[in-house]
């Protein structure tokens, strides 16, 4: 039967069953296997899948990992808003990296999306195009699908698509909140690289359709205060941990590696 004879003529709004259009990624541009030399190749040096990562630091990442699998298990938190008080902190690469272990290692469905809608760069990390992506989804056609790219068997991304200089209101919007939640019916994970706190005016908004937060901070970069008021301004109670990134390795095991290291604290971690 359907809803308009249920409903005396009254259509309902439902979800839809895929809000996705799935997308191989372009021919030629598979994750392992592209360009050396290009800016790409230059920005996922430090990817998790790239040869020569220090264990060390694949294992921070899988710890990470294991504390949003235990997370889920326990309160089925699934989706993760990626935030940092200012640019280059190193949110798009926790995000990846993450979003990689957690595909690879966890062989968990993932949707990572690209909400860093001024500065996007989920798109050079793995070499797709962004030529219509969130920013459409949230500004088109409402009833146009949203495309992704399978870039793996269990990881799928949405690119940023076309910049926008005021992103807020759309990431704020009902139709943001419909996306994640579709997205959650469909995917295991889904990880949202957003915009700085700093230039966030509504974080508490954005942070209030997400199951947690995972705050990224670069150690020794970011000024106390700051990354106090990035806490206020997302809400304490939002946030399930700090990545505490671009740790010197010699400060942590004197003198292992020149390799700048990732540390992360869960809020257990700092009573
Ligand atoms: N732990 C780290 N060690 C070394 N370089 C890092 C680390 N984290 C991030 N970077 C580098 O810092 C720059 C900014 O990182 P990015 O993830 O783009 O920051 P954001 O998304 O917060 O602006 C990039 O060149 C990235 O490769
Ligand atoms: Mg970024």
């Amino acid at each position: 039967m359907s809803l308009d004879q249920e409903s005396g003529g009254l259509a309902l709004a439902t979800a839809a069953p895929h809000a996705f259009v799935r997308l191989a990624p372009p021919s030629g541009s598979t994750w392992f296997t592209r360009h050396p030399g290009s800016a790409s190749a230059k920005i996922r040096e430090k990817a998790v899948c790239t040869p020569g990562i220090p264990q060390g630091v694949l294992e921070q990442y899988r710890k990470l990992a294991a504390s949003l699998h235990h997370s889920q298990a326990e309160h089925g938190t699934r989706i993760i808003m990626m935030a940092s008080t200012l640019a280059s902190e190193g949110k798009t690469l926790t995000a990846t990296n993450l979003a990689l272990t957690l595909s690879e290692s966890y062989r968990r469905r993932v949707l990572l999306i690209d909400a860093d809608l001024r500065r996007p760069t989920v798109q050079l990390m793995f070499d797709l195009p962004n030529v219509s992506g969130l920013n459409d989804a949230l500004h088109g056609d409402e009833d146009a699908r949203c495309s992704i790219f399978d870039v793996s068997t269990h990881l799928s991304i949405l690119t940023a698509g076309r910049p926008n200089q005021d992103p807020m209101s759309g990431l704020t919007s009902d139709r943001m909140r419909r996306l994640i939640t579709a997205a959650a019916t469909e995917f295991d994970w889904v990880i949202i690289d957003t915009p700085p706190v700093g230039i966030l005016p509504d974080a508490n908004l954005l942070a209030a359709m997400v199951d947690t937060v995972i705050l990224v901070v670069a150690a020794g970069g970011t000024p106390f205060r700051l990354v106090n008021r990035a806490v206020e301004a997302i809400g304490r109670d939002r946030i399930f941990g700090v990545v505490l990134n671009k740790v010197h390795a010699e400060d942590l095991w004197g003198g292992y590696s020149s390799y700048s290291y990732y540390g992360y604290g869960t809020q257990d971690d700092q009573r």
